[in-house]
């Protein structure tokens, strides 16, 4: 049996491919897994190109085990950089794009380059999460060119997964007492099963019938798609959580239209008003970009009015890289490092102050809170999250786990934790 260990950098899509590849090679039966590098034969590194930060962190990593143990590469920057990855690194036994990690199994064998089109597959005997929050992709892909991404060139066009697909992998979740899925996509809002014509919505609907799951949450909305529809299918059933990821990127029109959104930020402002309107208890939160070639200081103002005006409950906030490849790359990247850093820096700040304010709202709220498990920090809690995402601290006995608690909110703990009580 040979000792596999497998690095996770990225975001949560990764996450659920590093699940896959690990239930491929369960199933496989020649692998087993360790929590560390130093015993591992086998080191699995999953990759993130989003970023130019992102990747040298992963070559990094790749550099400190590439001569003593067998690495493979695999997901975006695998697929980005491809056998340029065998010029930096000659030792490397493997890269493996985004559309060919289900062959893991047969790949890790032989190794080599593994880039480029390929079916996708998923499998739902290989699911071995056993979690009570679990991730499902249910479409890979972006068809939506925004102009500095990188995603639609590593991870493709848009492909919807089959309703029934999705559905089978959530009972099989379901079966291993998963209580909480969220739904993945570069593009949520434009998931389209052709075949039996479901969109978004309508398998949200399917979704909520599946026994045993109790919630549901979705990422990533872009706001050009979102529709009425999903904001009252959102609002009229239960176990869907009432929490929007709407990256703005800008609130510059000038610096969208560079960026090829396709909306306003009119349009996105009263977007989320119709949110607001139709589910009175909502969480909004965003990612920023900041430092957009071109973007003045006229242009920085106008993210920072639209970041007080929808006052979000938390933003991401990154500073532009430039990808190659990309149309924002053949814009000049004139916005100097210290100011990308003032300007995120900024935004970080009036954004703390909306979160302050939005979450000393929530203290005397009664919740319905989902318990997933021990504190990290203190053994005598158990945490718990609101299906606005807020996390929530209890004292309570382990038999709650995996169950939804009525809470009430008595006080905060950090900037963005609740101390509760069960009532
Ligand atoms: N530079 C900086 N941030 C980026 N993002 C995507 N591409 C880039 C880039 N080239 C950010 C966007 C996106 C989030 C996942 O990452 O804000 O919403
Ligand atoms: Fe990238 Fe835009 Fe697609 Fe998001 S919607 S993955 S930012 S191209």
């Amino acid at each position: 049996m040979e000792k596999v260990f497998i690095r996770t950098f990225g975001c949560q899509m990764n996450e659920y491919d590093s699940e896959r590849i690990s239930g491929i090679l369960v199933k496989d039966g020649n692998y087993t897994f360790v929590n560390s590098e130093s015993p591992a034969d086998i080191i699995i590194v999953n990759t993130c190109s989003v970023r130019q930060h992102a990747e040298d962190r992963a070559l990094s990593y790749i550099g400190r085990y590439v001569n003593k143990k067998k690495v493979i590469v695999v997901g975006c920057m695998a697929e980005n950089l491809k056998s340029q990855l065998f010029i930096k690194y000659p030792k490397l036994f493997g890269i493996v794009g985004t559309y060919n990690i289900p062959y893991i199994d047969k790949i890790i064998k032989k190794g080599g380059l593994y880039v480029g089109k390929n079916k996708d597959i998923y499998r739902p005997d290989i699911i071995i999460n056993k979690n009570i929050t679990s991730y499902i992709t249910i479409m890979q892909g972006c068809n939506n060119f925004c102009s500095y991404c990188v995603v639609p060139y590593v991870r493709g066009p848009e492909r919807s997964r089959p309703v029934t697909e999705i559905e089978d992998e959530m009972k099989k979740l379901a079966e291993n007492g998963c209580k909480e899925v969220t739904l993945l996509g570069q593009n949520v809002n434009s998931y389209y099963d052709k075949d039996n014509k479901i969109n978004f919505p309508k398998l949200l609907k399917k979704l909520v019938k599946i026994d045993g799951i109790e919630r549901i949450r979705f990422m990533t909305s872009h706001p050009k798609d979102l529709s009425e529809e999903l904001i009252e299918t959102i609002a009229s059933e239960k176990k869907l959580c009432k929490h929007f990821h709407l990256p703005v990127q800008s609130g510059s029109d000038h610096i969208l239209e560079l960026m090829n959104r396709n909306y306003t930020s009119s349009l996105y402002i009263e977007k989320t008003s119709k949110i607001r309107e139709i589910i009175k208890d909502v969480a909004i939160t965003t990612d920023i970009l900041v430092g957009f070639p071109c973007e003045n200081e006229k242009d920085f103002n106008d993210t920072v009015k639209l970041v007080e005006k929808v006052r979000f409950d938390d933003a991401f906030v990154f500073k532009y890289s430039e990808r190659k490849g990309t149309e924002a790359a053949k814009l000049r990247d004139d916005v100097k490092e210290e100011e990308k850093l003032r300007r995120l820096n900024y935004i970080l700040e009036i954004q703390a102050k909306i979160s302050e304010d939005i979450n000393n709202n929530e203290v005397g709220k009664i919740v319905d809170a989902l318990c997933l498990g021990k504190s990290l920090r203190s053994s005598d809690e158990l945490k718990t999250t609101t299906d606005k995402n807020k996390k929530v601290y209890i004292k309570t006995g382990e038999d709650k786990i995996g169950k939804i608690l009525k809470v009430k909110i008595k006080e905060k703990r950090t900037k963005d934790a609740f101390f509760g009580e069960i009532i």
